[in-house]
């Protein structure tokens, strides 16, 4: 049974409930496409702010921390991917726009309490709307979010781990891969 708008107008002046199945999947499959687009904002804005401080780690002589924000970002992008595969498999359109701006932070440690913190918003938020998903019968959605979340934990993981690790031994930790990068350095030019 289809209802038009003039019938779906009459059936709620008469019965708030229960609404038809066919108006309730298409108002479940609107509340998915929103949340997946919300979650794209989200990612996009991590490619972007993790792709600067992975300029501005190579800039500063920290190979470790740039490839680890580089190979991040790259992740984030991968999310970005599946999200507008499911927002168009809904029929959706993906809304290519960033959750907020890029944060200028050039201070290594400042970096990775902002990208700690960026994942701990999203695993709450995924797992938030991965419950939101199951709530509509949308199993792939939440699956979805749900991997997500094992993915963003494990980036919060990470930047958790370096944290600790300056907090521990502070500028030698970050001297430590300075030296690094001049050892590689002088041996690219041995071998050549
Ligand atoms: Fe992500
Ligand atoms: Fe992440």
């Amino acid at each position: 049974m289809v209802f038009s708008r003039i019938d779906w107008y009459n059936y709620r002046k008469h019965h708030e409930y229960p609404i038809p199945i066919t108006i309730m999947e298409g108002y479940m499959h609107e509340k998915s496409i929103e949340l997946l687009n919300k979650a794209v904002k989200d990612e996009l804005q991590a490619t972007h702010q993790y792709m600067y401080f992975h300029f501005h780690c190579d800039d500063q002589g920290f190979d470790l921390l740039a490839g680890l924000f580089k190979r991040t970002a790259i992740e984030e992008m991968g999310h970005v991917e599946d999200l507008a595969e499911r927002i168009l498999f809904l029929g959706g359109e993906v809304e290519m726009e960033t959750a907020g701006p890029t944060e200028m932070i050039h201070d290594v440690e400042a970096m990775l309490v902002k990208a700690r913190a960026m994942e701990e918003s999203s695993i709450k938020d995924y797992n938030r709307w991965a419950n939101e998903c199951s709530a509509n019968n949308d199993a792939i959605s939440k699956q979805l979010f749900e991997t997500l979340v094992g993915d963003e934990e494990r980036h919060y993981n990470q930047y958790d781990d370096e944290v600790r690790n300056i907090e521990k031994y502070g500028d030698r930790y970050l001297a430590l891969q300075s030296i690094e990068r001049s050892r590689n350095t002088a041996a690219g030019a041995a071998a050549e």
